[in-house]
């Protein structure tokens, strides 16, 4: 399926030499309240890799929960991939927002650092960043140049606080551009992507150039508050729940094992058991090719997290 899958159990190969599992663990949204729960449901499940973002604010109660999961002996700290984001308002200084990423996680290394949207915002200097999505933040745009926040991203690997890096949010152009100055180049880009926003020609040109592409959004139903700008869910397409009724799966379980099988790697959030555990077994089956055909073919098209409602600018085009 992927060229790069190395075992049964959906773990990659990535270009620096690691390994990560292709269906990741979100944890956007996640409360504190619901942190210890949520975590220690989804390493029981056999989720490793943990996908957080300073702009999620809440990687202080993340990182709670994971220590405390290593504590009470459910998981080995080397068997977990975690990952995190510097915010646009951390780009000119990426080697701090690290480091505080990593005292808030209780962390010595991540597995991966990304760079959250590709393009610099003027910083308040508050970390854990606070941001409000609004089409007016253009006002507040920082021209600062993406190769620059490579170049520190490419240090923090060298000074060993970070095994991986990748990027987020980045169109093919964007990719293109960063491969062809990076001298470590990004193992991953994380963008939506869902049955009705298929972005066909960015996963191909991401496993092409052996980026692994891993979409978010895949399953979200999305709740009514400013980050959303789109609210048909292909959990409720007719022909997604005919097909989950003749396999005896759910429709999240077919959009999150679609996605994979078109070679693109999810993160998927829940703070529901059942739900994690559900979503975990979307991997151990198979969709049929017609069933693959049917929802490739979907027409509908829609974007959940606008970039240019959050940042003032249609950054995915
Ligand atoms: N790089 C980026 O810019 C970016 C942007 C957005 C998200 N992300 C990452 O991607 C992750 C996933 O995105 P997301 O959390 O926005 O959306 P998602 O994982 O597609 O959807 C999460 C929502 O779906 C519900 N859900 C989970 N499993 C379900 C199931 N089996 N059936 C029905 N509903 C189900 C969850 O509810 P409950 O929790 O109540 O069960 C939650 O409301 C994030 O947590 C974050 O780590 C990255």
């Amino acid at each position: 399926m992927f060229p790069f899958l190395v075992s049964k159990n959906m773990k990659v190969s990535l270009s620096s030499g690691y390994e990560m599992p292709l269906l990741a663990f979100g944890t956007f949204k996640i409360e504190q309240n619901e942190a210890d729960q949520a975590i220690l449901s989804a390493i029981q499940t056999g989720y490793r890799h943990i996908d957080c973002a300073s702009f999620y604010l809440n990687e202080e109660h993340i990182g709670e929960s994971i220590a405390n999961a290593i504590n009470s002996g459910a998981v080995a700290r080397e068997e977990l991939f975690i990952a995190t984001k510097a915010w646009p308002t951390q780009y000119r200084d990426i080697r701090s927002a690290c480091i505080n990423s990593l005292r808030r996680l209780k962390l010595e290394y991540l597995d991966l650092y990304i760079l959250h949207w590709p393009l610099a915002v003027k910083s308040n200097l508050e970390d854990p960043p606070v941001f409000t999505p609004s089409a007016d933040n253009y006002k507040i745009f920082d021209r600062y140049p993406l190769h620059l926040a490579w170049k520190q991203m490419e240090e923090l690997v060298k000074e060993g606080l970070v095994r991986s890096i990748g990027v987020s949010n980045w169109t093919v152009g964007l990719l293109n551009d960063l491969l062809s100055y990076a001298t470590i180049p990004p193992v991953c880009n994380q963008f939506e992507t869902h049955a009705y926003y298929q972005r066909k020609a960015l996963i191909e040109f991401c496993n092409l150039n052996n980026v692994i592409p891993m979409g978010y959004n895949v399953i979200l139903k999305p709740p009514n508050n400013p980050y959303y700008h789109y609210n048909e869910t292909a959990l409720e397409d007719p022909a997604v729940i005919q097909i989950a009724e003749k396999m005896q799966k759910t429709p999240a379980q077919v959009l999150i094992k679609w996605n994979l099988q078109r070679r693109c790697g999810c993160v998927v959030k829940s703070i529901t058991p059942s739900r994690i555990q559900e979503n975990w077994q979307s991997q151990f089956f198979d969709l049929a090719e017609e069933d693959m055909n049917t929802i490739n073919s979907f027409t509908k098209h829609g974007v959940f997290l606008d970039p240019s409602k959050m940042f003032g600018i249609a950054l995915n085009d």
